[in-house]
C-alpha cells in the first residue's frame, strides 16, 4: 500500500511527469483516481448525513421532542448502584421489588408512593420528557425522593440501562406506566407515540424476557382502545379494532405485543385499561386540569358537543381508585414461566377495565369546578373536533371487581375537591401553571 501514500497531491503535477514505465504509471494513475473517488464519496455521504440530521426537517419524526427523548443520560457507577439497590430493597414480609416505569408521571408517582408505603421495594425510571411542564415531573420526583424512591433518569428504549437495572436488582414485578399520553399531540409529534408506546414497550419486554427470573408485568393500556365502539358500557370483550387516534392505535398495538410475548416467552402480563384518570399531581394536558387553570384566569371554557347536540361525557376515575386497581393487579399477578428467554409453560395474560362506571358530561365537570373555584365561567359551546377525542367513555368493571376486588369509591365532586385543593396550594407556592 505504500505506493498509495506517495500519490502526488495535485492531478496537474501528476500529468506533467514523463516516464518510460507507462504501464506502472497507468496503474498508479488509476489507483490514485480510485482513492480520490472513494475520498469524495465519503465526504459527500457525510455531508448528506449532516444535512439530514441537522436540518429542521418537515418530517415530524425528526422534530425536537422526539429527538430530545433520544438523548443520553448519566447512569452507572458504585454510588448509583447503591442508590438503585437501596430504593428497590423490600422492607416488608413477602413484599415485591418493583420497577415502575414512568414514575415521574401522574399515575406512576401515586403508584410508586403507595407501593413504598406498604413496604415494597420501588425503583422508578423516567425520561422526564417535556410533553408537559417537566418542572411538575421534578416536583413529583422530589416528593418520591422524600419517601425513599429513587427515579433513574433514562429511556425505556435504552436496553443497556434496563439490563443493568435487572443485573443490580432481581425485580419480581414491573409496573409499566411510561408512555406518550394524550390524543391531540399525535398531530404534532407522531413519532413520540411509536418511540415510547411501541418501540419502548418492545424493548422493555425483550429485557424482561431475558431476565432471570423473569418479572411479572402489569402495564397501562387505555380505554381509548374502544375507539368508536358505541355499545355501552365498554366491556373487555368488546371490539377494539376502530381506534380514533394514533394514541389509541399504539395502545392497541401494545396489547397485541403483550399477547405475543406472553405466548412465545411465557411472560406474565396484565393490561389495565384506565378511563380518564384525574386527581392531585395530575396531567396539565387534561381538561379538568387546564379548565381549572383557565377558569382561574377568567378565560372562557370551550365545551364540546357531538353531532345533533350530543353530550360529550367521560367516565372520570379518581387516582386513588386507579392506584388500588394497580396494586391489586400486582398482588394477583402470577409468576412468568420462562427462563433463559424460553417459555417453560403457559403464563397468565389478563386485561381489565379500571373506570368509575358513571360517565359525567363535560359540562357538569365545568359546573363543579365553577362552584369549587367560586368563579363564574363563560362557556363557549363548540363542535367536537375530529382529532382523536371520542364522544363518551363508560366502563364496565365487573371483571376487575370479580378478579381484583376493584371497587371505585370516589365520585367526581369529591375527587375534584381534592384536586382543586392540591392545585391551588401547589401553584400558589411560587410555581406557575404551565402554558
Ligand atoms: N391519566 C389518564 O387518564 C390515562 C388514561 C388512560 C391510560 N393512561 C395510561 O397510563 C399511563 C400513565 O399515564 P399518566 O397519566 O401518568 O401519564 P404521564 O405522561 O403523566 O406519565 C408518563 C411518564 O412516562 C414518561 N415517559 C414517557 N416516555 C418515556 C420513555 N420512552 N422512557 C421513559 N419514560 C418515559 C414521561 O416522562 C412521564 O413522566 C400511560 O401509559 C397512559 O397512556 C392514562
Amino acid at each position: 500500500m505504500s505506493h498509495l501514500d506517495d500519490i502526488p497531491s495535485t492531478p496537474g503535477k501528476f500529468k506533467m511527469e514523463k516516464s518510460p514505465f507507462i504501464h506502472s504509471r497507468m496503474r498508479w494513475h488509476w489507483q490514485s483516481s480510485l482513492a480520490k473517488l472513494t475520498f469524495w464519496s465519503i465526504v459527500f455521504f457525510c455531508l448528506i448525513l449532516i444535512f439530514f440530521f441537522r436540518s429542521p426537517s418537515s418530517n415530524p419524526l425528526l422534530q425536537d421532542p422526539y429527538r430530545r427523548s433520544l438523548r443520553t443520560y448519566n447512569w452507572g457507577g458504585p454510588a448509583w448502584e447503591k442508590r438503585v439497590r437501596s430504593s428497590a430493597r423490600v422492607r416488608s414480609r413477602n413484599g415485591f421489588s418493583v420497577l415502575v416505569t414512568g414514575a415521574a408521571g401522574f399515575v406512576g408517582t401515586h403508584v410508586s408512593s403507595a407501593l413504598k408505603k406498604r413496604g415494597d421495594g420501588v425503583l422508578g425510571l423516567d425520561n422526564f420528557n417535556d410533553y408537559y411542564d417537566p418542572s411538575l415531573k421534578r416536583a413529583r420526583q422530589e416528593l418520591l425522593e422524600r419517601s425513599g424512591v429513587f427515579i433513574v433518569e433514562g429511556d425505556i428504549n435504552d436496553s443497556a440501562l434496563l439490563m443493568k437495572l435487572f443485573e443490580v436488582v432481581a425485580f419480581t414485578h414491573v409496573m409499566h406506566l411510561a408512555a406518550q399520553a394524550g390524543v391531540r399531540y399525535a398531530m404534532e409529534n407522531p413519532g413520540s407515540y411509536v418511540h415510547s408506546n411501541i418501540a419502548g414497550f418492545v424493548n422493555l419486554l425483550e429485557v424482561c424476557k431475558s431476565a432471570n427470573p423473569q418479572p411479572a408485568i402489569v402495564w397501562a393500556s387505555s380505554s381509548s382502545v374502544y375507539g368508536l365502539n358505541n355499545k355501552v358500557p365498554f366491556s373487555e370483550k368488546d371490539r377494539t379494532d376502530q381506534p380514533a387516534s394514533l394514541y389509541a392505535a399504539t395502545k392497541k398495538a401494545g396489547e397485541e405485543i403483550a399477547h405475543t410475548y406472553n405466548h412465545i416467552y411465557g411472560l406474565s402480563l396484565t393490561g389495565l385499561r384506565f378511563f380518564t384518570v384525574y386527581g392531585p399531581w395530575g396531567r396539565p394536558d387534561m381538561a379538568y386540569f387546564f379548565f381549572t387553570r383557565d377558569i382561574l384566569k377568567r378565560k372562557p371554557i370551550p365545551i364540546f358537543e357531538a353531532a345533533n347536540h350530543g353530550t360529550v361525557a367521560r367516565d372520570f376515575t379518581y387516582i386513588d381508585d386507579i392506584v388500588k386497581g394497580c396494586l391489586a393487579a400486582l398482588d394477583t399477578a402470577e409468576k412468568s414461566t420462562g427462563t433463559g428467554g424460553k417459555k417453560k409453560g403457559p403464563a397468565q395474560l389478563r386485561v381489565y377495565n379500571l373506570g368509575n362506571t358513571s360517565p359525567v358530561p363535560v359540562s357538569t365537570l365545568v359546573s363543579i369546578l365553577e362552584r369549587l373555584l367560586k368563579v363564574k365561567v363563560k362557556r363557549n359551546i363548540m363542535k367536537l373536533p375530529r382529532n382523536g377525542d371520542v364522544q363518551f367513555t363508560h366502563a364496565n368493571v365487573s371483571l376487575a371487581q370479580r378478579e381484583l376486588g376493584y371497587k371505585p369509591t370516589t365520585d367526581l365532586q369529591t375527587g375534584l375537591k381534592k384536586f382543586v385543593k392540591w392545585y391551588t396550594s401547589f401553584y400558589s407556592g411560587g410555581k406557575k401553571a404551565a402554558g
